[in-house]
């Protein structure tokens, strides 16, 4: 379903420049839930951002649904983007507006759909993610578990065949966390979506996914099925999945480089 060959990218120029993505390399297989995981500024945003098309590739392709996406513009970039729905690291929910117009919003936008056909849908989205009966709350009046599942309502509006989550579970409970997890599967396996999620909490995507991708500064260190995660024997890997300060991934040292700037007021 997404296949990303040779992505390249880097931001900043002379010796302010950074690369971000080096030979970025990966396969999405269709109805499967692939996870990206990796410290902070390890580039696990910028990969999403690229799918998305947020982001123009210095070099290297991205193929979705078998189109080559990374170069589209205009109407035929709008046409890729149909196929997905993305749910935001905060939500990004609108606060002046409803539950429901929150969730109507895409169907708005982009459907011939009358206004009562998508009153249905919005009810059909809700009860999927469990919040039948919100339709009249603003977001002010959610609690964190459930802005999540207002967004990922929001992105399952258009039936799409794709789901990006940026750190879907981040700031919840456990039990939220749980929650949400198991939408994610449900998506997948009744629906057949093909998922990438993008995420910090180890035990979530050890659950959820078919396949993990841990990047290290810009490059991918491991990549396989959870178990095989688990018994990779590189320590940086191991490191990471324990939550080890100590290790070869040093805790005083960003991964990523800090501006001159920025250098004397970072005590370490
Ligand atoms: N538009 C941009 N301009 C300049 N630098 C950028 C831009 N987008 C990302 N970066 C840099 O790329 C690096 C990777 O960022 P990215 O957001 O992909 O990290 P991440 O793995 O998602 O981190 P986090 O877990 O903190 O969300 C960082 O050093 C960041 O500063
Ligand atoms: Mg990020």
């Amino acid at each position: 379903m997404i296949e990303i060959n040779h992505l390249r990218k880097s931001f900043g120029e002379g010796d302010k420049k950074i690369v971000v993505l080096d030979d970025f390399n990966a396969k999405m297989e269709k109805g499967q839930i692939t996870s990206i995981i990796g410290g902070s500024g390890s580039g696990k945003s910028t990969v999403l951002k690229h799918l998305i098309g947020a982001y123009t590739p210095d070099s290297g392709e991205i193929w979705i649904d078998g189109e080559e996406v990374s170069l589209l513009k205009g109407e035929a970039a709008n046409s890729v983007r149909k196929k997905f729905g993305i749910m935001f690291q905060s939500g990004a929910l609108f606060n002046s507006l409803t539950v429901e117009d929150n969730v109507a919003l895409p169907m708005r936008e982009h459907t011939e759909l009358n206004e009562s056909t998508i009153q249905i849908m919005v009810k059909m989205k809700l009860e999927m993610v469990g919040l039948r009966g919100a339709e009249h709350l603003k977001p002010a009046q959610l609690s964190g578990g459930m802005v999540k599942r207002i967004a990922l309502a929001r992105a399952i509006a258009l039936d799409p065949k794709i789901v990006f989550y940026d750190e879907p579970s981040a700031g919840l409970d456990p039990i939220s966390i749980g929650v949400i997890d198991k939408l994610i599967i449900d998506l997948s396996r009744k629906m057949g979506i093909t998922s990438v999620v993008v995420t910090h909490e180890i035990p979530s995507a050890m659950r959820i996914s078919d396949k993990i991708i841990m990047l290290f500064k810009g490059k991918i260190i491991a990549s396989g099925s959870p178990d095989e995660i688990r018994n990779s024997d590189d320590p940086r890997v191991q490191q990471f999945i324990e939550g080890s300060p100590d290790g070869p991934i040093p805790f005083s040292k960003s991964q990523t480089d800090y501006g001159e700037e920025l250098k004397g007021m970072i005590k370490v």
